[in-house]
């Protein structure tokens, strides 16, 4: 991809690894959070599934609030489900620092977003690969804290990240400087180390990853992660 990004001083922008918890061996879910958090990970990605707007059912929020407990991490609620704001009480019960709900879920974004808001929670809207962004960011970015493009059709992880919903990243990154606003760019779906680094330059904040965390050695893995997103920070101050 050749998109020449225009950014503030690469040297202020923090960038989040975030391990999605779906990737983890369940039976020892605790344990393999704590890691993650102890090898460096910034904070956790809880992915909610329902059966209906995916697939697959993963966990709730009972699961969730026994994690952060557990880990005291920020946790991010990623609500793959119909109807999410029936669940919004009870993620803010369970302690999660944001809820991000999926702009194809709902009738009412900006009503909702505002809900999270209310709850003193942070408010994100996710995109699946081929929904488009401009008009839906257009009329609620005073409302949003995270924008979450996938980088995957959601419901799954492990999946090879679909290389045309990259470019959302870099529009997403334009609207926010355009607006003047300030907002993460979390990215999720098939990230690894390989793929990190351009992810980075394009403008993402936040970097959700799964399968690259906890397959494998969880701590080498996050080093690995964290190399690549330096290296793709160095990148853009070289070419600045
Ligand atoms: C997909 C989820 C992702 C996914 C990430 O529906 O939202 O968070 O689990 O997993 P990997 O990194 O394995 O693609
Ligand atoms: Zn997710």
């Amino acid at each position: 991809m050749t998109t020449n990004i225009s950014t503030e001083n690469s040297t202020d922008r923090k960038i989040k690894i975030l391990p999605s918890l779906l990737a983890a061996d369940f039976l020892k879910l605790g344990e393999q959070a704590k890691e993650a958090m102890d090898s460096g990970a910034d904070g956790l990605h809880a992915d909610i599934m329902d059966g209906h707007f995916v697939p697959p059912i993963t966990y709730g929020a009972e699961i969730t609030k026994t994690v952060i407990e557990h880990t005291r991490a920020r946790v991010d609620a990623h609500l793959m489900v119909d109807n999410p704001q029936k669940l919004f009480n009870d993620f803010k019960e369970a302690g999660v620092c944001g809820i991000t709900i999926h702009a194809e879920a709902v009738n009412h974004l900006h009503r909702y977003l505002g809900m999270i808001r209310e709850l003193g929670l942070e408010a994100g809207i996710a995109l699946n690969p081929a929904t488009a962004i401009t008009e839906t960011l257009r009329y609620t970015i005073p409302l949003v804290d995270r924008v979450l493009i996938m980088t995957v059709n959601p419901g799954w992880g492990g999946q090879p990240l679909i290389l045309e919903a990259m470019e959302k990243i870099h529009i997403v990154n334009r609207i926010m400087h355009a607006k003047k606003a300030h907002f993460e760019i979390q990215v999720d779906g098939g990230v690894n180390a390989h793929i990190a680094g351009e992810l980075v330059r394009l403008g993402a904040t936040e970097l959700v990853a799964g399968t690259a965390v906890f397959k494998g050695d969880i701590r080498e893995n996050i080093s690995k992660l964290r190399r690549a997103v330096e290296k793709g920070l160095r990148n853009i101050d070289e070419k600045n």
